[in-house]
């Protein structure tokens, strides 16, 4: 618990200096969809064209983050919001140690969203919204969990019986079902050098 006598201690090297020798301007990807829309394939897909540009980067996956520091939260509401929080805090310090971050999170409640946002600087936090319908996640059922909760063996899934509030104004929107992976990592390149988060064609 933080108290009166938890007292900030001012650090010697800052996120300036350290975005500046990585040559790139830090922020967070912040990827919100429906489970099987395609968030942790698209975020990998901009991993790997990010680091091929030599750009440092780190990827922070749902599913990955709960086998460790979240592997003791569950999925009702005030779990799903303490999972946000706390990538948030992590992907904040990510931030401010220059690199370029990732989260690949269902985070389906806008408020969390909204919460994350205002953790970071701005233009800090970009809203990468991987729009799938539910109808192409629940054919693509890559880990047959549509199925579990249509039979009612898993509770509380998103978009079957939890909510899933559409990103009002995300900084950028992937249509998956319209594109190939590629096409949509590469839209979210573009949009980087176009905002000039890391330098043209480095
Ligand atoms: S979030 O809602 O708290 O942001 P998160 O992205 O960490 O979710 O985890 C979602 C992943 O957990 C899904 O991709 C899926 O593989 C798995 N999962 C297991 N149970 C559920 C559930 N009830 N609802 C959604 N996803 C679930």
């Amino acid at each position: 618990m933080k108290t009166e006598n938890t007292v900030w201690h001012q650090q010697q090297i800052n996120k300036v200096q350290r975005a500046n020798i990585k040559k790139q301007r830090p922020c967070l990807l912040w990827y919100t969809g429906l489970s099987g829309s395609g968030k942790s394939t698209v975020a990998n897909a901009v991993d790997a064209l990010l680091f091929e540009r030599q750009c440092h980067t780190y990827l922070l996956d749902g599913d990955n983050v709960r086998h460790g520091l979240n592997g003791d939260l569950s999925f009702s509401d005030q779990d799903r919001i303490e999972n946000i929080r706390r990538i948030s805090e992590v992907s904040k310090l990510f931030v401010d140690a220059g690199l370029i971050v990732s989260t690949a999170f269902i985070s389906p409640f806008a408020s969390d969203r909204k919460m994350a946002r205002e953790k970071l600087a701005t233009g800090e936090f970009l809203e990468v919204y991987i729009d799938t319908p539910i109808s192409v996640c629940e054919q693509r059922d890559p880990k047959g969990l549509y199925k579990k909760a249509r039979a009612g063996e898993i509770k509380d899934f998103t978009g079957i019986d939890s909510d899933y509030d559409i990103p009002s104004a995300p900084e950028i929107h992937i249509k998956t079902a319209e594109l190939t992976i590629v096409e949509c990592a590469q839209q979210i390149v573009q949009f980087l050098e176009d905002n000039h988060y890391i330098s043209t064609g480095s």
